[in-house]
Order: structure tokens, then C-alpha cells, then sequence
């Protein structure tokens, strides 16, 4: 999109459909499933899966520290004209590991335009970090900022490797689009608006382009998605479980097969991320249902609720509660890095904090600002919190003023 006019009706109609969950980063796992995609098998998911590599610089903004990283990337040419002059595609990924070029609408638009695929995987994230140890120190250069810049580099660096192979001089220039979804797509606005040079013009799908401090229309959302019945009955199961916390913490969390979170906060957000994500991603009856049901014949709603919690998010979705604990949040060298690398951005830049309305919230109202401010400091350390105004001045929140071309 160009222009400010043509960029408000995407907000308009996307933002609260699709927002940025912040304990699990979002990404093709929880996505897959959701989408029938058992059904295909893992050839057909992706365009390409064979990774490239280049260098990029880990500091864009200091004058004197001129380090590097590994950068994956994937690149996908099949559908580029022998001559290479079509347009260029580069499919943003986002907070989360990028194992490939996955087969979607990107594939079927690449087909119809000709034009070659190229998606670079976010700093840090997956195989593309500057560092082993992810120690809030090495962190620093974790930043959108510092994103958006790797991809004006790579788009450079990606250009000027089609021009030698096709033995062209390196002034030659493709059209380059830009997509992405969610942060990805906000990320996606922010590179049209910050290098309208590079681009030909991006599209930001339900892109999340305003940093909010106190998030509470995410749990309204989650309200209005359920409809009146099962919000009813998942409002009753947050307050027997608030309650029973009290009565019987170790009892009350083994049944949701998470006894491993200590601090209660992080066992409440778990809770309603599950209804939420479960919202998010279209699939209201595996929540609704089985409640409904259960308030309906009397039977018990906080087992019910395990149940979904445990079959549904956990097993089916393949959510892991220590995504959730902030003692594995603190570990600088985990198996998964995705949530303590998101938790940062989200502490450090965005917020997006998920927590409860003051009235008729869904989520307990333990999942409150003091919640998410005590993450970030028990995860991060003392001074790390996100100064959402700085990050809109920056980018200008829902007034981005994009160029038209
Ligand atoms: C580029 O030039 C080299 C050396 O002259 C040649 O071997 C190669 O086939 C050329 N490639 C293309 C795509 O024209
Ligand atoms: C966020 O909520 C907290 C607690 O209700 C309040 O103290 C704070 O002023 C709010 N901040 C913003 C920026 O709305
Ligand atoms: C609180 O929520 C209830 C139920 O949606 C509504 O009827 C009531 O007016 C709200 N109260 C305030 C103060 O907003």
C-alpha cells in the first residue's frame, strides 16, 4: 500500500481479528494445524526448504561496531522469468523460527505476476542469531528497528546476487513488493514507510502498526468472539479457578497439567491465551462447545476447561506450558528461544500487554499491567520496559504516513 487513505480500511477491518499473542510467538506451527494442513504432506506445505546464508551486520546504527551475523534465507525461482526481470517478493517472516517458503497465496500471486519468492529470517530468531547465549546484554540489537534495516540490506545484497548471475550490470533493478502478517506485517508497513526507495509497495496484513501500553481491547475481543453464552461460562470458570488458586493452587494447576508454573500470574495467562488463541485462529467450538455443554448438564467447568486446555491447546496445537513460565523465560540458552525473544520485543519496544479490562473481563484480573511490568523485569532485569510512545513517535502508530509511489 502507498498512500495513508488506503492503509486505514486494512486497519480497520483487520486489527482486532488477528493481533500479536505475547507469551507464544505466533507462526506456522500453531497455524498449520488450524488450517488443515495434516491433511498435505510436508513437500507440499513449502515451496523450498534449502537455506541460503548471508552476512549482515549486527549494529546498523553504531559508527564504530562493524560485526557480523549469519542471516538465513530461502529464495524461490521457478516462477521467475528466465531473464529475471520480474518482480521481486520478499515474504517477511516474523517472530519465529523460518524453516522455508511455505506453499500459500504467496505461491498463486508469484504464479501470476512471475515473480521470484525471497524471505530472510528475522534476527535472532530460529538460525539467524549473533549469538549463543541470549543474555538480556545480547539482546540489544534485538529491535524492529534493527529489522527493518537487515531487510534493506538484504534486498540489496539479494538484487545485486540476481544482477551477477545474470551477468547484469549492479545498477539493475527489479520491482520489489513486501508481505507480512501481524508483527510481520507491520514490519512490512514500516519498510515501505521507512525505505520507500526499495520498494514498489508492501502489503501489511492485520499488521499491528500501533504499539498499545494497556491492551484490554485484546480481551474484549476475545468477549465479543465468544458471544454471550460461552463468555458467560468461560467468565465463571476464571472466577472458580481465581478462586480455588486461593483454596488450592497445586490441585487446581496439576488438572491443567501445569504444576510446573510457581507464579500464578503466568498459570492465569496460560489460561486465557488458550480461549484466546483458540478465538484468533478461527476454531471458537473446541472452546465453546465442551463448556457450553458443561454448564448446560451441571457438570464441572474448570475440568472442562482442563480438558480443552490440555487436549486442544497443549496437545493438538502443540503449545508448551514452559512457554509460559518465566524460569524457562529467563534461560539465555533454551531449546526454544522464540518466547523469550518475543517476550523481549514486547518489553522493550511494543507491549502489546494482554491484560484484563477493569470491567466484565474474560481473563482473570490478576493479568493486570503489574503482571506484565514484573515479567519483564524478573525476565530482563531492572529498566527493561517498553516506552510505547517512543516506539509510535518513531513510527507513527495508526497516522503512518506512507509515500506514495
Ligand atoms: C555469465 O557470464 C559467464 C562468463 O562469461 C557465463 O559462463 C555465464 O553463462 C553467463 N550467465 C548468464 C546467465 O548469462
Ligand atoms: C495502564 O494501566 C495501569 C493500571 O491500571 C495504569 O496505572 C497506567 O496508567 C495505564 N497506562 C497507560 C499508558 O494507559
Ligand atoms: C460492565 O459490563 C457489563 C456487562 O457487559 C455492563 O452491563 C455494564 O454497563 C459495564 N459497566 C461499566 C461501568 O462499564
Amino acid at each position: 500500500m502507498g498512500s495513508r487513505a488506503r492503509f486505514a480500511p486494512i486497519l480497520s477491518t483487520s486489527f482486532l481479528l488477528l493481533l500479536l499473542r505475547s507469551a507464544q510467538p505466533l507462526g506456522l506451527r500453531q497455524q498449520t494445524p488450524l488450517a488443515g494442513a495434516e491433511l498435505v504432506g510436508i513437500a507440499g506445505r513449502y515451496l523450498t526448504r534449502e537455506e541460503r546464508w548471508m552476512n549482515q551486520r549486527l549494529d546498523h546504527f553504531s559508527p564504530t561496531d562493524h560485526r557480523q551475523f549469519k542471516q538465513r534465507y530461502f529464495e524461490f525461482l521457478d516462477y521467475h522469468d528466465a531473464a529475471a526481470t520480474g518482480p521481486v517478493f520478499l515474504r517477511i517472516c516474523g517472530e519465529s523460527s523460518c524453516d522455508g517458503i511455505p506453499n500459500d497465496y504467496l505461491a498463486v500471486l508469484a504464479k501470476k505476476f512471475g515473480a521470484a519468492v525471497v524471505t530472510p529470517e528475522h534476527r535472532y530468531y530460529g538460525k539467524s542469531s549473533p549469538f549463543e547465549s541470549l543474555t538480556t546484554e545480547n539482546l540489544r540489537f534485538l529491535s524492529s528497528k534493527q529489522a527493518l534495516f537487515d531487510l534493506a540490506v538484504f534486498r540489496q545484497y539479494y538484487q545485486e546476487t540476481l544482477n551477477s548471475r545474470h551477468n547484469r550490470s549492479s545498477g539493475f533493478e527489479n520491482p520489489w513488493f513486501v508481505f507480512g502478517v501481524s508483527y510481520a506485517g507491520a514490519l512490512s508497513a514500516w519498510f515501505r514507510l521507512k525505505f520507500p526507495h526499495l520498494t514498489c509497495g508492501s502489503l501489511a496484513s492485520s499488521g499491528v502498526v500501533l504499539a498499545v501500553y494497556n491492551f484490554t481491547d485484546f480481551d474484549k475481543q476475545v468477549g465479543q468472539s465468544a458471544g454471550p453464552e460461552c463468555k458467560a461460562a468461560l467468565q465463571e470458570t476464571t472466577r472458580l479457578v481465581d478462586e480455588q488458586l486461593q483454596s488450592d493452587s497445586d490441585s487446581v494447576k496439576a488438572l491443567f497439567g501445569a504444576q510446573t508454573l510457581k507464579n500464578d500470574g503466568d498459570f492465569l495467562f496460560l489460561l486465557a491465551d488458550a480461549a484466546a488463541t483458540t478465538f484468533q485462529y478461527g476454531n471458537p467450538d473446541a472452546v465453546c462447545s465442551p463448556l457450553t455443554n458443561a454448564k448446560k448438564n451441571g457438570k464441572d467447568l474448570v475440568g472442562t476447561y482442563a480438558q480443552f486446555v490440555r487436549d486442544y491447546y497443549i496437545k493438538k496445537l502443540g503449545t508448551t506450558v514452559s512457554s509460559y513460565d518465566q524460569e524457562y523465560l529467563k534461560e539465555t540458552t533454551p531449546d526454544d528461544s522464540s518466547s523469550r525473544l518475543w517476550w523481549f520485543q514486547v518489553c522493550s519496544e511494543v507491549a502489546y500487554f494482554q491484560v484484563a479490562p477493569k470491567n466484565d473481563s474474560v481473563r482473570s484480573a490478576k493479568i493486570n499491567t503489574r503482571y506484565n511490568l514484573d515479567l519483564c523485569k524478573n525476565v530482563y532485569g531492572e529498566g527493561v520496559y517498553p516506552d510505547v510512545f517512543m516506539t509510535n513517535l518513531y513510527y507513527g502508530g495508526t497516522s503512518i504516513a506512507g509515500l506514495s509511489p
